[in-house]
């Protein structure tokens, strides 16, 4: 088993940004790429930040805070993840994309290096087939935001070496995760069963059930909840959930996986959830909250 010293991050929105922070903050050198410039900055930037709040805050002390922002550099393309021990994968949620990217790595980065992907839902063993080296390739699930949130869900492929499992556990648990492992079905253990939560409170809404507002009060203060789940889809994007539940649905072949036409309509409007200030909910006050369809 290696050990890893240094990863390269592909994508830097909410995932791939926090994932690059944790690593670094973990004393790994840290490559981060996004085709995009100015998502790669705007992680670069945001991460920073993030430090040095968490130094002012005392949580964090300046010389490991210090060490984590020289530690981390952004990659202008992937020929810089070379020497890379391991490569995670944050980019959008779609198979043929991600496909493309893992064919690219594979012809980039040094035979012994593993390939990660933090997929919500796609097959790690299709992914795999994308590349030379399927015994290499891994899921590493972590939960948003990364840096705060326990949980480490790990998913083994059709060919994932015992070399190659043993390895990413350490890496999560260096990180000071709990790791769960779970076999290579659509939606893993996290999302089969919480998507289709999100998508029934859509339906909730659409069917005219009940308000947003009491939808999600009743699932926080009833069911112990700490965020309801229209809120929750706000915060995970949904684009997100709308990708996932596609991937549910085709994967496992049932219709009660089928999105939510409420949610297919908000993504196709442009309202993906906090990270473009309006979803379910508007966190702008300059854009007007949308109406939802008719109810049926
Ligand atoms: P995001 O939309 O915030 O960020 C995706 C980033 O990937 C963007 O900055 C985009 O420019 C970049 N990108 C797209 N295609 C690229 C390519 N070919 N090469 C390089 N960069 C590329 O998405 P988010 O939420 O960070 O999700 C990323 C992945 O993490 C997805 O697979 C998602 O399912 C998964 N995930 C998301 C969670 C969430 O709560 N949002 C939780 C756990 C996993």
């Amino acid at each position: 088993m290696v050990e890893i010293k240094s990863v390269g991050v592909v994508g830097g929105g909410q995932m791939g940004s926090g994932i690059a922070q944790l690593a670094a903050v973990n004393g790994l050198d840290v490559w981060l790429h996004d085709s995009d410039s100015a998502a790669l900055n705007k992680a670069l930037k945001s991460i920073s930040n993030n430090i040095q709040r968490l130094i002012s805050r005392g949580k964090l002390n300046k010389e490991k805070g210090d060490d984590s922002l020289r530690r981390l550099r952004c990659a202008l393309s992937l020929e810089d993840f070379h020497s890379v021990d391991i490569v995670i994968e944050a980019i959008v949620e779609f198979e043929d994309v991600k496909k493309k990217l893992f064919a690219h790595l594979d012809k980039t980065v040094k035979g012994s290096a593993i390939l990660a992907s933090n997929t919500s839902s796609i097959s790690i063993t299709r992914l795999a087939s994308a590349t030379s080296r399927s015994s290499q390739v891994i899921g590493m699930h972590f939960m948003n935001p990364p840096p705060i949130m326990k949980l480490v869900e790990i998913v083994r492929g059709a060919d994932t070496s015992d070399d190659t499992f043993n390895t990413t556990k350490c890496l999560a648990e260096r990180f000071g995760k709990t790791i769960i492992c779970s076999q290579d079905f659509s939606g893993f253990i996290v999302n089969r069963i919480l998507m289709p939560m999100i998508n029934e409170a859509f339906h909730a809404l659409y069917t005219g059930v009940a308000t947003k507002e009491d939808i999600d009060t009743g699932m926080k203060l009833g069911t112990n909840h700490p965020m309801g789940p229209l809120e929750l889809a706000d915060f995970i994007g949904l684009d997100v959930c709308l990708s996932i539940m596609k991937v549910l649905h085709a994967g496992l072949g049932d219709s009660k996986y089928a999105p939510c036409p409420l949610l297919v309509q908000y993504v196709d409007a442009g309202r993906l959830g906090r990270k473009r200030g309006i979803g379910v909910y508007n966190y702008s006050k300059t854009t007007k909250e949308m109406k939802p369809l008719a109810r049926l």
